[in-house]
């Protein structure tokens, strides 16, 4: 068999799904509620997919027979950027549907993309959970977190990924490629892609709303947002970093907990690590929800507690307050809400730009409103780490077949030689 079956739930626009497909897999059946999404993915993609709600469409509504089943539940419930974090939000259980429909269908593999703050939710319960529950259909399930600038992205992306088999194989997670590149211990890897590197041509491009050629090349979508709201939230009393740094550290001192033991509490990389740095470049203050979280753990008394937590609605001089991408590094995060401000400063990231720093291709057309085509793209799965990810899977499917095809003739060997 040259390639194998896929099937994907909560596709979006595809961006999982096309990553699987150029690793060798064919999408024979997908599905989304997002009307958009599910235009684009068709024109993109294929007519494989069905829009409708996953909880309405019953399992004999699916195709038997494929080998992985894709899905990136819905991540809204679960983010660390929503403050309602909670078991009870009703989004948090449509991982509950892939659980139905892997039970139902038994592929040989299954592959969850979730964002990171799943892993701190309500301590790492939700996270156990889910583990257990696909656990006890008959899987073997790991997860990772998986940064997408490690695989070549140019975007510091990070994201949780579950990966389960019912074959007992060890679940493969994609090998690092990209680094720094001043690791002196480990040379293997290629130097990150950064924003320059896929960027540069569309720099002094104004946007336009209609497609156009650039030095022979068809650009789609180099449309980008223009209006920006005047007001956002922020503290509404002075606090000063280092009064909060200083006051962190001597509570950290007294509780004995290291930041290292913060970060993995918080399911967070070097967040912890801002809080105790002395420095207005890169130390920070935490946000409400982090702070409460803190002073469970820190036990600290109530001096900052006001000036901390409370916020109010105030007037922004916009140019001063959003964040503008990188350059000479893989970009942040780029999310379902709205881009940031390019480089340059004249102008916000365009539909395309981002579609490029998730690793679509050019030819990828984006359909629907402006909003909705940056929230198609925010939520997806960079093409090249869902690539990545395939391969694994491709590569163990395809040895787990040579092996069965081995014990297959050696036992019609043996029936021959006992006849
Ligand atoms: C994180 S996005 C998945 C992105 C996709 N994996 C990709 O790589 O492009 C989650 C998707 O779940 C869809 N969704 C949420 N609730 C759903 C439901 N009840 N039925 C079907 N789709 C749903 C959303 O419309 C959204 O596109």
């Amino acid at each position: 068999m040259d390639r194998f079956k896929a099937v994907g739930l909560f596709s979006g626009c595809g961006g999982l799904d096309l990553g699987f497909i150029n690793s060798g897999f064919d999408i024979i059946w997908a599905n989304d509620f997002d009307k958009d999404a599910v235009n684009t993915y068709k024109k993109n993609i294929g007519p494989e997919i069905k829009l409708g709600d996953i909880t309405k469409i019953s399992s004999g509504e699916i195709p038997d027979d494929f080998d992985v089943l894709l899905g990136g539940f819905p991540c809204q419930g679960f983010s660390v950027a929503n403050t309602k974090r909670s078991m009870e939000d009703k989004r948090n259980f449509l991982y509950l549907e892939m659980l139905r429909i892997i039970r139902d269908k038994k592929p040989k593999f299954f592959v969850a993309e979730n964002v990171k703050g799943i892993l701190s939710l309500q301590k790492g319960e939700v996270i156990r959970m889910i583990k257990n529950d696909f656990e006890s259909i008959g899987y073997k399930v790991n997860y990772r977190l998986l940064k997408a600038s490690d695989y070549g992205v140019p975007q510091n992306r990070e994201r949780v990924i579950i990966i389960g088999n019912r074959l007992g194989l060890d679940n493969p997670f994609p090998l690092i490629t990209h680094g720094t590149g001043n690791d002196l211990f480990n040379n293997t890897t290629k130097p990150y892609v950064n924003v320059k590197d896929i960027l540069d041509d569309l720099k002094a491009v104004r946007t336009r709303d209609f497609s156009f050629d650039l030095d022979g090349k068809q650009i789609h979508n180099h449309i980008a947002r223009t209006n920006v709201s005047d007001k956002f939230w922020g503290r509404k009393h002075n606090v000063n970093q280092h009064d909060v740094c200083d006051y962190l550290k001597l509570w950290r001192k007294k509780s004995g907990i290291s930041t290292k033991k913060i970060d993995a509490h918080f399911g967070y990389a070097h967040t912890a690590g801002h809080w105790f740095r002395k420095d207005n470049n890169s130390g920070s203050i935490p946000k409400p929800e982090d702070w409460w979280e803190l002073k469970k753990l820190l036990e600290f008394d109530d001096e900052f507690d006001k000036r901390v937590t409370e916020m109010e609605e105030k007037t922004i001089v916009f140019e001063q307050s959003l964040r503008i991408n990188n350059w000479d590094t893989p970009s942040d995060t780029i999310t379902a809400t709205g881009p940031e401000i390019h480089p340059n400063r004249k102008r916000r990231m365009s539909v395309r730009e981002c579609a490029r720093l998730q690793t679509f291709p050019d030819d990828f057309v984006f359909t629907g409103a402006l909003n909705s085509m940056y929230r198609q793209i925010g939520n997806a799965v960079p093409v090249l780490l869902g690539k990545r990810i395939g391969e694994e899977i491709f590569n163990s499917l395809k040895s787990h077949e040579l092996e069965e095809s081995k014990t297959e003739a050696n036992r019609v060997i043996r029936e021959e030689v006992l006849k």
